[in-house]
Order: structure tokens, then C-alpha cells, then sequence
């Protein structure tokens, strides 16, 4: 092992037992995949359920300040499902859920302003700048990032997106800085909106041209059934993800979550991933591997069949296949 080197940033055994020749193998593959995704956005949305364990957090926050070092412009959006959940409990406030969505009164959503905004994206962009990157964080009622509406007066407070105006994040990306946004929006008149994080994310993705959008979650990512942690769906279809809905097949805080992806794929990103977030490096896994781990979703199925970029690429012979960029 060499001596000459810091400690490895995730604080482990640099050796992991590897061959050598295994661990530069891992740097060469990535080399393509740099490439192409250099200069681009990629939006990664960290869920909630996915950042409650402190030593992923901290592996999570330094894989996005490797995906900045090697150029690419990391997008954090957060969640924070399960840390509203817990200061509502703790004031005696229980939450009802429609389809994935949190019915949001008032006081609810004080605590959720409160909670993703004043301790979640604190948390995230100090251990990104403890990681050695530079991150700064806001929410859609910065610099009128995200323009809310009403979705229904049943769940109250519950924005939809009306209208993004990403020149605030434009012009943190272009500052080399990390923008970790949490989903509150405000409307016109500047009253704040709970806004769903996979939404959000979706709609970052789209108005930023993001290349990607990545879901980070505490399943592998979308199951064909639910209650069957083995029936991973590797890739499918915008089509394919909407019958998936339609059948009953998507229940939950997954139902945001498979129509966010559907968004952004519509809205012109190459491809949106489901993946788990319990997983180390998973980010790394995905942007920088072949094999790629969780759910890609596609346009159409020609775009799913070319994963793996044009390994002629890393040659700067061709710019790698369509479909993913
Ligand atoms: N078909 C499905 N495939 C995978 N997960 C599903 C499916 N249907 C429902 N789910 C549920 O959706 C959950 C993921 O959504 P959830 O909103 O709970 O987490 P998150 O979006 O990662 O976090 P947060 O909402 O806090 O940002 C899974 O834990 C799983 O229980
Ligand atoms: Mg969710």
C-alpha cells in the first residue's frame, strides 16, 4: 500500500483486499464515462429514508465532491420524509399520506420548512464541504427557483410546479459550487408549498438540461411487485413505468418517485435511475461503471439497450452512443 497518500476518504482500508490491477482497472473503466458527462448536470435527488444512516451521509456527500473534482455538475435535491415524520411526532402531529403525498395543514408545514430547509440541507451541505467541495444550499423560494401552485385543495399545502427559474442555480454551477436545494417552493404572492423532492428533482433536471437524474432510495429501486425485494427491474420504458402505475404495481412514496422519472426523461434528460442509497458509492456505481446498478428509465427501448458508452470513446474517437447524454 502506498505511503505516500491520504487515508482513503471514506476512512477505510485503502487495500479492501483488491488486486492492484482491480483497483486501476475501476479508474480506466470510469475514464469513458468521464468523459462524456464532463461539463454535464446531473441532478441527484438524496431521499430521506437513504440519508438517516450518518456514515452513507458522509460517503454520499464526498462521492458528489468526486463527481464535481472529475467535472461534471452535481444538482443535490432532498427529501426528508422520515425527519418531518419525527419532529410531527415529537409535537404530537401524525401525517396522513394520498398517494405517496403528505397531507400538509399549516403547522405541518412550518415543521417541514423548518426541518429540510434549517437542519437536512444544513446537514448535507456541511459534510459536502467537510468532503473537501464547496456546497451552498436553498430552496425553490430562493431566488424564485421554483414557482409553486396548490395541487389540490385536499392535501392543503402540497405545491405542483408552476414554473422554474434555474438561473440562481445556473450561476452556482458555473461558480464551481454544489447546490443542495430542499423542496419547499413559494407561489406569487411568496406563501411556501410543500413540494415533493422527486417532483422537484424532475423539474430541476428538466429546465437545467441535465444529462441525468438519479433517485437515491432505500429500496434497489422499482420493484415489478412491491412486497418482492428480488423483482428488480433493471430498465424500462416511460411506457412501461406508466403501466407499471397504472396496474397498482407502484403504491406509495414510489408513485412521485416513477412519475418524476417519466418527467424528466420527457423533459429531456437521457435517463433517470432508481437506486439504492443503502448501497456505498452508489452514484459512483451508476455514472461511473459499466454495468450501472438499480432502474434506468428511457424514452424508448432503443435508448435502453445502449447503457454502456461507446468504449471507443475514451479514445476521443466518437462521442459514444445516443440515448444516455
Ligand atoms: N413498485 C415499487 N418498487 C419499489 N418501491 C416501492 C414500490 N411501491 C412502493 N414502494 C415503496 O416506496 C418507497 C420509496 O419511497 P419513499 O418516498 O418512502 O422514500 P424516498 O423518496 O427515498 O424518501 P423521501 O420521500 O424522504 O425523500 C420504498 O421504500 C417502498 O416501500
Ligand atoms: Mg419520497
Amino acid at each position: 500500500m502506498r505511503t505516500d497518500t491520504p487515508n482513503p476518504p471514506d476512512g477505510s482500508d485503502a487495500s479492501h483486499g483488491f488486486e492492484p490491477e482491480r483497483r486501476a482497472r475501476a479508474l480506466v473503466e470510469a475514464l469513458p464515462y468521464i468523459r462524456r458527462f464532463r461539463g454535464a448536470v446531473v441532478v441527484v435527488k438524496y431521499g430521506g429514508h437513504a440519508m438517516t444512516d450518518p456514515d452513507l451521509a458522509t460517503s454520499f456527500a464526498r462521492d458528489i465532491v468526486l463527481v464535481r473534482s472529475v467535472g461534471l455538475h452535481p444538482v443535490v435535491v432532498h427529501g426528508g420524509g422520515p425527519q418531518i415524520g419525527e419532529h410531527l411526532r415529537r409535537l404530537g402531529k401524525q401525517s396522513e399520506f394520498r398517494d405517496g403525498l403528505r397531507v400538509t395543514d399549516a403547522e405541518t408545514l412550518e415543521v417541514a420548512r423548518m426541518v429540510l430547509v434549517g437542519k437536512v440541507g444544513r446537514d448535507i451541505v456541511s459534510a459536502i464541504n467537510a468532503g473537501g467541495g464547496a456546497a451552498l444550499g436553498l430552496s425553490g423560494e430562493d431566488g424564485r427557483l421554483v414557482t409553486a401552485v396548490p395541487r389540490d385543495p385536499a392535501l392543503g399545502f402540497v405545491g405542483d410546479i408552476a414554473a422554474v427559474t434555474p438561473g440562481v442555480i445556473e450561476r452556482l454551477v458555473a461558480e464551481d459550487i454544489i447546490p443542495v436545494v430542499s423542496s419547499i417552493g413559494a407561489d406569487a404572492d411568496g406563501h411556501a408549498y410543500n413540494i415533493n423532492a422527486d417532483t422537484m428533482a424532475a423539474a430541476l433536471a428538466g429546465a437545467l438540461g441535465a444529462a441525468k437524474v438519479v433517485y437515491l432510495t432505500d429500496v434497489a429501486g422499482l420493484l415489478a411487485d412491491p412486497a418482492d425485494a428480488t423483482s428488480l427491474v433493471e430498465r424500462a420504458t416511460v411506457a412501461e413505468v406508466e403501466a407499471m402505475i397504472a396496474s397498482g404495481a407502484v403504491q406509495g412514496g414510489m408513485i412521485p418517485k416513477a412519475r418524476a422519472c417519466i418527467d424528466a426523461v420527457l423533459a429531456g434528460a437521457g435517463s433517470a435511475h432508481m437506486l439504492d442509497g443503502r448501497i456505498r458509492h452508489a452514484v459512483l456505481l451508476e455514472l461511473f461503471t459499466d454495468a450501472g446498478i438499480g432502474t434506468m428509465i428511457t424514452a424508448d427501448r432503443e435508448s435502453t439497450d445502449c447503457r454502456s458508452v461507446d468504449r471507443e470513446s475514451a479514445d476521443g474517437v466518437s462521442e459514444g452512443k445516443p440515448g444516455e447524454g
